[in-house]
């Protein structure tokens, strides 16, 4: 394979970045995109230079694309993937894969049996300091997990409805629930509180939660406890910290704490973490090796099953009387 042709379906701000993300990588080449929106598309195609096809069958049908970038919002997936899979192109499918969780584990079934490479937006997980975690914890007990994510509401109107994204735990929290996962384990029993309080004096139609707690338990024994809200535009919070017997570990962005016997140590990484998850993607192809994929479609179908579970959203507020 000279280069490694890609195409783009939906093609909104992640897509955008992921292209100029993918400009820095040698051997690739964006030849084809399709958008709903069809002024967006010629945007990109006026920016980028790919060509703009009127439908997503017709650019699979292109025989001009080795890779497809899955972009669109939560609520307009499940309909394509199985179709990309089918044609033997490859696969990253940004998160969340979907709103629905047998639809997901439908299509995570048929990309494993396709053989295809595929990929998931859990970039997070490409963070040397994520890495040099999972290696001090691996083998270690865990005890108890807090983790965050804090911050303003995001300006895409779709963002705000339930049922187009899940809410924020389903479509942005997701990445520290993922992390979790992939730090220290699997999650078992989950209770989750949600209100709206303010939100809809930013965006009258808004119908998610704004801010939530949840309590959990994992397979392990370790217990845990998650907060998010989507309106806090002046503090931002997106921490997974972890406690054993006899340490205490911490992911604060792009900063690893690890306290213990031994060391109290604080170290930042620079990794450009989108750079890396597609570089481990294209590599892959290139390759055949599917395990350079540190977050493949069927890691980011358990993470859906989480966070959905995590997100059954209960109201303790009526959203009409909170202030
Ligand atoms: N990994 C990350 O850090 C990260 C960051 C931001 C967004 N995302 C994810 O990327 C995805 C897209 O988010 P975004 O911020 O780019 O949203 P966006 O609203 O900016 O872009 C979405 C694009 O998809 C198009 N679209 C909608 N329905 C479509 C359809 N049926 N077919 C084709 N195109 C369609 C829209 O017209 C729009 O151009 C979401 O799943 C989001 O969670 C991931």
């Amino acid at each position: 394979m000279d280069k490694v042709r890609i195409g783009f379906i939906g093609v909104g701000g992640m897509a955008e970045h992921h292209i100029k993300t993918l400009r820095k990588l040698d051997g690739v080449e964006l030849t084809a995109v399709y958008d709903i929106n069809a002024e967006r598309a010629a945007q990109i195609r006026d920016a980028y230079g790919p060509e703009v096809f009127a439908g997503e069958r017709e650019l699979l049908d292109s025989g001009k694309v080795d890779a497809v970038f899955l972009c669109t919002p939560p609520f307009a997936r499940g309909n394509i993937e199985e179709q990309i899979a089918a044609r033997g192109i490859h696969l990253l499918a940004e998160k969340p894969v979907g709103l629905d969780l047998e639809t997901a584990r439908r299509i995570g079934g048929m990309i494993a049996a396709s053989g295809i490479i595929n990929s998931s937006g859990y970039c997070l997980r490409y963070l040397e300091t994520v890495q040099k975690a999972k290696q001090y914890l691996a083998g270690k007990q865990v005890n108890m997990v807090l983790s965050y994510r804090i911050g303003g509401l995001p300006p895409a109107k779709w963002w705000a409805q339930l049922d187009k994204s899940g809410g924020q735990i389903v479509e942005q929290a997701t990445h520290q629930v993922d992390l979790i996962r992939y730090l220290a384990g699997e999650f078992d029993q989950v209770q989750s509180f949600y209100a709206q309080r303010s939100i809809r004096g930013i965006d009258p139609q808004a119908t998610i939660p704004d801010v939530g707690v949840v309590s959990f338990t994992m397979r392990s024994g370790a217990v845990g406890s998650f907060a998010n809200t989507s309106v806090s535009p002046h503090f931002g919070r997106g921490d997974v910290e972890i406690f054993g017997p006899g340490y205490y570990l911490a992911i604060k962005g792009h900063t690893l704490t690890i306290h213990d016997a031994d060391q109290k140590t604080t170290e930042k990484c620079e990794t450009d973490f989108y750079l890396e998850q597609d570089r481990a993607f294209i590599e892959a192809i290139r390759t055949g090796r599917q395990e350079l994929v540190l977050g493949s479609f069927a890691e980011a179908v358990e993470t859906l099953g989480a966070t959905l579970a995590f997100g059954e959203t209960k109201f303790v507020a009526d959203p009409v009387a909170a202030g």
